[in-house]
């Protein structure tokens, strides 16, 4: 078996590491920068920091600070129209995966023409953009070491990915002390988001070797760490290993790709407005149960990085016992459930409908319908 290993940008990582923001991009030979965040992390003070850090290594710093969650095209478009004006070298994402993907869209638009949607076709050719470099406040996305931005097309309201070339960091400074902020609600989303990027690469189609390694030891991490990072914001140990692990993540997702807990979450996202992390965490545990017959070694591996014991399990039991773990990891840090977050079932037809239209659909380890998908949404809403 031949695969694909796509090494990760330059990162520095480390808390403390985005102190090191201005004298790093300014080895990158940047002058003038469009810093990109939302106003969420503006308020928390996380983006004026590293703009001070910028400025006081002689760099000039236009704020762009409307970034939106689910980026919408137009908000990557203004944004570019900026950069552009402004005539900056660089390109600096400082947030959660949303200003790291609408950076990484503007970063695509300082090198080649509008409309930001006509990149969603993979082939189409097109330049380099700018240095573009990417400081996570969240750990969960994996977004600062991916090649992918994803986006939403408003005028089709459905998400896709422009990835490859203008999407890739020049360098990505990961430090968890910018996410001790983050309030127990979103780390936990944020958590899980990491969780299923794991447990989907492990069973994905493309699954390879070398994922597998980052994928078992990212769930060990965050099974350990996640309800301590939730239960307790400000301790380091936990912040340092989420961080750690959703950078893994975002490692296997470049060659072993996310399938239908990801296409579930993104129909969830775009037709019901749930977060991406609440709806990869409601999917997950009904996915891995789907695919459990398909590829119990892999199931199993999730389980024993869970730290249950699973040897002496049969594969029906296996599928059982690991998603009823991962439905207790999802109490445990807090996420709801569709009832509660007052979904009617009769909407879930519509959303079952458009799941295996999505990018990451194709990447499922076994012929999957729109009824089945429409089950696994009913199984999803018994809990
Ligand atoms: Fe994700």
């Amino acid at each position: 078996m031949a695969y694909r290993i796509s090494l990760t940008p330059l990162v520095f990582f480390g808390a403390g590491s985005s102190s090191q923001a201005g004298e790093k991009i300014k080895e990158l030979g940047c002058e003038k920068v469009i810093c990109i965040t939302d106003k969420g992390v503006k308020e928390s003070g996380v983006a004026d920091k590293i703009v001070k850090y910028l400025r006081e290594a002689g760099i000039k710093v236009i704020l762009y600070d409307r970034t939106l969650p689910d980026p919408p095209d137009y908000i990557i478009e203004e944004c570019a129209k900026i950069a552009k004006d402004e005539q900056v070298d660089g390109v600096v994402g400082v947030g959660g995966g949303s200003s790291l993907d609408t950076a990484k869209g503007v970063n695509v638009l300082l090198g080649n023409p509008l409309p930001i949607t006509s990149y969603l076709d993979r082939s189409k050719k097109r330049l380099p953009g700018k240095t573009l470099v990417l400081i996570p406040t969240t750990a969960g996305t994996g977004s600062e070491v991916t090649s992918v931005s994803v986006i939403t097309n408003t005028k089709i309201n459905k998400k896709g990915g422009v990835s490859g070339t203008g999407c890739i960091s020049t360098l990505s400074l990961v430090d968890p002390e910018l996410t001790v902020g983050l309030p127990a609600s979103v780390t936990a989303a944020t958590g899980m988001d990491a969780f299923s990027h794991v447990a989907e690469s492990l069973t994905s189609k493309l699954a390879n070797p070398f994922a597998d390694i980052l994928a078992e030891r990212a769930i060990m991490i965050i099974k350990r760490y996640l309800p301590v990072a939730v239960r307790d914001g400000s301790n380091m140990t936990a912040r340092t290993n989420m961080s750690l692990a959703a950078m893994l993540g975002g490692m296997t997702l470049k060659d072993a790709p996310t399938h239908i807990g990801h296409s579930i979450a993104h129909v969830l996202g775009s037709k019901l407005h749930i977060s991406h992390g609440v709806g990869c965490a409601i999917a997950l545990p009904e996915v891995i149960e789907h695919v459990a017959d398909a590829v119990p070694e892999k199931v199993k591996l999730i389980g024993k990085a869970m730290g249950l014991n699973v040897d002496n399990l049969s594969t029906r039991e296996m599928g059982r016992e690991v998603p009823e773990a991962i439905r207790r990891l999802n109490k445990d840090v807090g996420i709801p459930t569709l009832r509660e977050l007052k979904v009617e079932k009769a909407s879930l037809e519509s959303v079952a409908a458009e799941v295996l239209d999505d990018d990451c659909a194709p990447f499922v380890p076994k012929e999957t319908t729109t009824e089945k998908i429409l089950e696994l949404l009913h199984n999803a809403y018994k809990q």
